[in-house]
């Protein structure tokens, strides 16, 4: 259903490597809603080709990046404004990746070099992006930039090792820069902190079958879908929301305030 929020809006969205992918659902929500964008991934990513699928069917136009590098950012933003005829309404940085969790290395046995790539990839480039938007002043007044997040950045998830620190110095630059993004441009910066959601990201943490339906059986509306953090964003994007800024919003049927549910308490009760 569409309630023609992003008419006349155009944007960037990062991320969508494959129909699972978060970033895939908001990239058809946002053309649902009207709103027009150019797709980015790294140029790895790209090699898979489902993305051709997913702008064939949102008339959009791909221009690979790899978000660690500034010079590829400004080659995008400035592509992006080119194709799309004006600066940007909104920006979508769905990106994560850790090298420790894919190689299966345990939080107390880092390998540092791993944990600064990832760190980059997942939290830096945030940072990067933003700067070059600022410096290009490539948003336009009241537009609005969105990262997403996990609760992991707030309590102990040990699987989850180092990106919970990753996601931790992602929420803080979105509150850091959306300080001078505010002042300066009107614009807003905000993260969603999503479910666990089966997306080939999550399903790369230990133990994610486990993880998943813990929390299904935590939050009193369950698990928010890779679409509802899709219409989430949408509402992000809109005018409707054009003072909520520097927040770290809960997109998590309730867990993030419970302290344990009935369900979690007859599974632990049914194995004394
Ligand atoms: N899946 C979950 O359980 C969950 C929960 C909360 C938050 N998130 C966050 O949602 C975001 C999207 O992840 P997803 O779950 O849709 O998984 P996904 O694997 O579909 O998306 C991750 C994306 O990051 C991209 N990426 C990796 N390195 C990059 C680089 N150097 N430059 C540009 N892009 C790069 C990948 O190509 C991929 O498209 C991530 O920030 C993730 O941490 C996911």
């Amino acid at each position: 259903m569409s309630y023609d929020l992003l008419t006349g809006k155009k944007g960037i969205i990062f991320g969508a490597l494959d129909e699972n992918s978060i970033a895939w659902k908001t990239a058809f929500r946002v053309h649902e809603e009207g709103g027009q964008f150019v797709l980015t991934n790294a140029p790895v990513a790209m090699r898979m080709g489902a993305i051709n699928d997913l702008a064939k069917q949102t008339n959009s136009q791909i221009i690979p990046a790899d978000a660690t590098s500034i010079e590829d950012l400004e080659n995008l933003i400035d592509q992006s404004i080119e194709i799309l005829g004006g600066k940007l309404d909104f920006v979508l940085h769905s990106i994560g990746m850790s090298v420790n969790v894919r190689k299966g290395r345990s939080y107390t046995d880092q390998n540092h070099s791993w944990t600064a790539k990832g760190w980059d990839v997942s939290a830096g480039s945030f940072h990067k992006l933003m700067q070059v938007l600022y410096k290009k002043d490539a948003m336009n007044e009241w537009g609005s930039i969105v990262a997403l997040s996990y609760m992991a950045a707030q309590r102990v998830f040990p699987d989850y090792n180092d990106m919970a620190d990753n996601k931790a110095y992602l929420e803080s630059i979105a509150r850091s820069f959306g300080y001078f993004f505010g002042r300066d441009k009107k614009v807003r910066v905000n993260t969603i902190s999503q479910s666990p959601t089966p997306t080939t990201a999550g399903k790369g943490v230990k133990g994610f079958d486990g993880f998943i339906s813990y929390a299904e059986k935590m939050s009193p509306l369950g698990n928010a879908t890779a679409l509802d953090c899709a219409n989430y964003t949408i509402t992000l994007f809109s005018d409707l929301t054009k003072r909520v800024t520097l927040q770290n919003l809960y997109n998590d049927g309730g867990f993030s305030n419970m302290g344990v549910s009935d369900a979690v308490m007859d599974m632990v009760d049914n194995q004394q």
